[in-house]
């Protein structure tokens, strides 16, 4: 017999605790089986949506763009929209270099590879790839995957079991810790390196593979790991390093190679991982090593092993891509243009924007309701930005997520800052002034 359901939502509760519950309160509900619990969640799906909440898969009618005009869940109506939460970073996906060379390889090779890479997908553009991303990471080898979350995950599952520690970041990437599962994961509180030591000292000598993986730039904070000082740190204690490069690769570093050429110690960081999903425009994702660990990876991380090859268009793209990268360095300049002219003004407005130093963006605000309200604001006004809630940050660090392109123009941000001090600022000098007028 079923256990006793311990929270079940009925409507009037529902709408009694809307503002109180989460994501989280969904996930795991003690002694509710799975259609119980997808239950609840179509009723608070269906009171988010009536409160216009459901900032969530809008419906593009144009792909990734700047501008982009959206399918208006509430009016059936398009809408064009100031797109600011996109991780097209070099706007590679509409380059008509990429476009021109996916379309080149779908006319060669067709619209798929066939199998899977080690039994008969693999074309010779994939090794082409591998080769290219190997050189633009300073490392030896490469290996591909289809998804960036698969490569990350794949790569640590086949690398670290109950022998082994994962040293992360308390803010790492969610494929990287469901990467480590089945291994000892031993936390480290963020970019906090005597912490970080810490924990070395600890269980450095309780483990047989130490690995201190963490990303090079965090997707919801937009600041960078101090890399260089993890990497002396890992030697001193005999551990492995591994960098998630998804935000830092095409953007930081003076040849946007990511983290390992901003704290110039390219070739020294065991394992560099990264997506193909964001500022080089199309999907997928890599880990780049020595020769050794690429082929051990090859034969032992699953994701890659039981996974079709990457289509010969993404491929294509890819390699086009990381070339635009390479010979087009305005593409980089502009969109560190645009970073510093949206971060001043924000910084001006008096927005809390954490320690952001890249294209993310976060505006923490710290109430879930009023990051929820103010979303479908800005959404009314045309500005697409996402709320980032709890579970996906802490508690009282929920925030409105933007990231930034080459392509915004001027005209862009500056019609998304006066809407967000239209929002944000505004309302809170008014209250501010009221109050000061009923005291006198
Ligand atoms: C830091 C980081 N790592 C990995 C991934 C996964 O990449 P992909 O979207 O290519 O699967 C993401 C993407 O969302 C990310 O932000």
């Amino acid at each position: 017999m079923k256990p006793e359901s311990q929270i079940n939502l009925n409507k009037e509760k529902l709408l009694k605790d809307y503002t109180e519950l989460s994501l989280a309160d969904f996930f795991d509900i003690p002694g509710n089986d799975i259609y119980e619990r997808a239950g609840d969640f179509a009723e608070y799906v269906k009171e988010t949506k009536k409160r216009k909440h459901y900032n969530y898969r809008r419906v593009s009618a144009t792909g990734a763009a700047p501008v982009m005009t959206i399918i208006d869940r509430y009016t059936g109506r398009e809408k064009e929209m100031i797109y600011l939460a996109s991780n097209d970073y070099l706007n590679l996906t509409r380059h008509p270099k990429t476009i021109a060379a996916g379309m080149v390889a779908l006319e060669k090779y067709g619209t798929g590879a066939g199998s899977v890479p080690l039994l008969g997908g693999t074309l010779d553009i994939h090794i082409e790839l591998e080769e290219k991303i190997a050189r633009f990471k300073g490392c030896k080898d490469a290996v591909i995957f289809t998804s960036g979350f698969g490569s990350n995950c794949g790569t640590l599952m086949s690398m670290l079991n109950q022998n082994d520690v994962a040293i992360l970041d308390i803010l790492d990437h969610a494929s990287i810790v469901e990467g480590c599962k089945n291994t000892n994961i031993k936390l480290f509180k963020h970019n906090d390196l005597d912490y970080l030591e810490k924990v070395l000292k600890r269980y450095s000598s309780k483990f047989r593979t130490k690995l201190i993986a963490v990303d090079g730039v965090y997707s919801m904070d937009g600041d960078i790991a101090p890399l260089d000082r993890i990497v002396e740190l890992a030697k001193a204690y005999g551990a492995y390093v591994m960098v998630d490069e998804a935000h830092a690769s095409g953007v930081i570093g003076s040849n946007g190679r990511g983290t390992p050429e901003h704290f110039h110690i390219e070739g020294k960081v065991d394992i560099v991982a990264g997506t193909f999903s964001k500022a080089l425009g199309t999907v997928g994702g890599f880990i780049a090593a020595s020769e050794e660990l690429a082929e051990y990876i090859r034969f032992f991380s699953k994701t890659y092993m039981f996974s079709t090859a990457m289509t010969p268009q993404v491929a294509g793209s890819l390699i086009a891509g990381l070339d635009v990268i390479e010979n087009e360095p305005e593409l980089r300049s502009r969109l560190w243009t645009n970073i510093r002219y949206f971060k001043g003004n924000l910084l001006d407005l008096g927005f809390n924007i954490g320690n952001s130093e890249t294209a993310i963006f976060p505006i923490i605000i710290g109430d879930d309701l009023l990051v929820k309200e103010a979303c479908s604001e800005l959404h009314e006004r045309g500005i697409y930005v996402n709320p980032v809630l709890y579970p996906a940050v802490q508690k009282n660090q929920s925030r409105i997520r933007i990231s930034l392109t080459s392509k915004h123009t001027r005209e862009h941000l500056d019609e998304t800052l006066n809407a967000l001090e239209d929002v944000f600022i505004k309302p809170k000098q008014n209250a501010e002034l009221i109050k000061q007028k009923c005291v006198v």
